[in-house]
């Protein structure tokens, strides 16, 4: 099931909405990662730069063949062979690939769907002990230029709420500021062997 307002607009206009480079240096995406997965990865706005920085495997899905064509696509431009790109429904089938084996998996501008903590769950999943949950969204505050509708926009305190209930993830302090526009949450797994 397409997740609620997660149409993409145009993609330059998407990408003029973020500074990338400053985004992955504060989440602490870098050569420290080995195999790292993505949920939703839209025109590989993240993805191609994360495959850039990490030492592993980049595995993302998306719900839009054409969103993962085009992932594909640059990754291809770029030379690069570390991303591995699949159509898949992550809210109903999860994630795709062996659980407990990422450091790290994304889920960037994706919880104002319905059943983020299903999301949370997925992403849980996908990390060993001790690897990584790495949020980012945008700002609570209706002056962001896009962005979902403020009633299902998930503010940050929301967020590490939903990720308690999870029973495995653990809030890593500070709160990330991301500007121009965004927010970024670091959760640690703890253990998935029970999920
Ligand atoms: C707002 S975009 C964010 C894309 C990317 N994470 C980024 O920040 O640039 C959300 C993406 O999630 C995808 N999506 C929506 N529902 C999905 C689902 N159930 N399974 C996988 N992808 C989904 C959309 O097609 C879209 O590309």
């Amino acid at each position: 099931m397409k997740l609620r307002e997660s149409g993409m607009p145009e993609e330059d206009y998407w990408e003029s909405l973020f500074d990338i480079e400053l985004i992955l240096d504060r989440m602490g995406i870098d050569a420290t990662l080995h195999d790292v997965a993505e949920l939703g990865c839209g025109y590989g706005t993240f993805t191609v730069p994360v495959a850039r920085r990490i030492r592993g495997i980049i595995e993302t899905y998306d719900i839009e063949p054409a969103m993962v064509e085009r992932t594909i696509q640059r990754a291809q431009e770029a030379g690069l062979d570390n991303v591995r790109a699949e159509v898949r429904d992550v809210l109903t089938e999860g994630f795709g690939g062996t659980p407990q084996t990422k450091d790290a998996c994304l889920l960037f501008n994706i919880l104002h769907g319905e059943e983020p903590e299903r999301l949370l769950v997925h992403a849980a999943r996908a990390v060993h002990p001790g690897g990584r949950v790495l949020v980012i969204h945008w700002r609570y505050d209706p002056v962001t230029p896009r962005g979902p509708s403020m009633e299902i926009r998930p503010q940050p305190e929301q967020v590490i709420v939903w990720a308690q209930t999870t029973k495995i993830l653990r809030f890593i302090p500070p709160l990330l500021d991301l500007p121009p526009w965004h927010y970024g949450l670091r959760f640690v797994a703890t253990s998935s062997a029970d999920l």
